[in-house]
């Protein structure tokens, strides 16, 4: 489903990303294939996708750093094709693996991109920047010794430096402890709050379901475009929770089960998902009879649902587009 479908059009100056037919090739390889994404001003637009999906590469098109191979579009209003100077100064583009100058203070890396950027009133920025991300007390600190939750707030800090109105943020707390991810998507709400708009890559499903709409995207397609509550209606994909001594078994015998489009480990259970609820509760409960089980029905959660929109591509392709 895309932005067009069923809803009024937006007028383009709601959005901050309005970007069609984005497609880039690498060799042979279809990195990202006719994407669309329109992110509305203000919004928290979560952007996921297995790996090698092309999340990264559609992020570096958006914000001028690589040339789509085809595709249009504007950001922040400005042309994504001829204005990529514009759209750069607007945008703070945390990397995937970001790095910072390691031999350097706190202060001393928030000074280095405020010079980069040519900033007026340097060092009132520079305290606001530590002020707002909480980074005063350390600033004194060498950047290489920050554990990886400090270095994930300078590196924000630093991509925030110039004011932008749009952040692209590539998998911001990869290998950040749950605490100081909560501070961060507390950070992030508070951007929004005052205009901020925020594209955010991610795998952790925590952090998927507090944005405001997500795009999901497999092998550089986009298979789903919607609002976060409203995708699980969407795919109406119902689940169980299988627990029991011999699970592997369990396993075995229920993806043999009509009904039964997938099973996947669920820390000690097991989760047995398809869209089919009738088929998919006689399935459980046969299996139940054959082996001692316990089974419960419950909300398939958006892991149970990025996996089946993974595996079964092109039947959800057609369903919900
Ligand atoms: N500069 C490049 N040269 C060649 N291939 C590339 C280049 N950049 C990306 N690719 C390929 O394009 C595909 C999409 O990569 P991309 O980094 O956009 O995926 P991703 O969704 O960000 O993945 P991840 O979740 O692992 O970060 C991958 O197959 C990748 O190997
Ligand atoms: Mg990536």
């Amino acid at each position: 489903m895309t932005a067009d479908d069923g809803e009024l059009r937006r007028d383009p100056r709601d959005l901050a990303i309005d970007v069609r037919g984005l497609t880039r090739r690498f060799g042979a390889l279809l990195a990202v294939d006719d994407l669309a994404l329109q992110v509305p001003r203000g919004a928290i637009y979560g952007f996921l996708g297995p790996n090698g999906s092309g999340k990264t590469t559609t992020i570096r098109m958006v914000c001028g750093l690589l040339r789509p191979d085809a595709g249009e579009g504007a950001v922040l209003g400005f042309d994504v094709l001829k204005q990529s100077a514009e759209i750069k100064a607007r945008v703070g583009y945390m990397t995937q693996r970001f790095s910072l100058y390691e031999e350097l203070s706190i202060r001393e890396n928030l000074e280095f991109i405020a010079r980069v950027y040519e900033l007026d009133d340097l060092q009132a920025r520079v305290d606001r920047a530590l002020s707002d991300l909480g980074l005063e007390a350390r600033q004194r600190q060498i950047a290489g010794a920050l554990s990886g939750g400090w270095k994930q707030r300078l590196a924000l800090a630093c991509c925030m430096i110039h004011d932008p109105v749009l952040l692209l943020l590539d998998e911001p707390t990869a290998g950040v402890d749950p605490g100081a991810r909560r501070d961060f998507w507390d950070r992030i709400r508070r951007f929004s709050a005052n205009g901020v708009t925020t594209l955010v890559s991610t795998h952790y499903m925590d952090e998927a379901v507090q944005c405001d709409s997500i795009a999901y995207i497999a092998y550089g397609k986009k298979l789903l475009d919607a609002r976060t509550a409203d995708i699980p209606a969407m795919v109406g994909l119902h689940a169980w929770r299988v627990g029991g001594h011999d699970l592997t078994r369990a396993a075995d015998l229920l993806e043999r089960q009509p009904g039964v489009e997938f099973v996947a480990r669920f820390g000690a259970n097991i989760h047995v998902c398809g869209r089919d609820a009738a088929a998919l509760a006689r399935a459980v409960q046969d299996v139940a009879g054959i082996l001692p089980l316990q089974i419960e029905k419950i909300d398939a959660g958006f892991e149970e649902i990025f996996i089946h929109m993974t595996a079964g591509r092109d039947r959800v392709t057609e369903r919900i587009s």
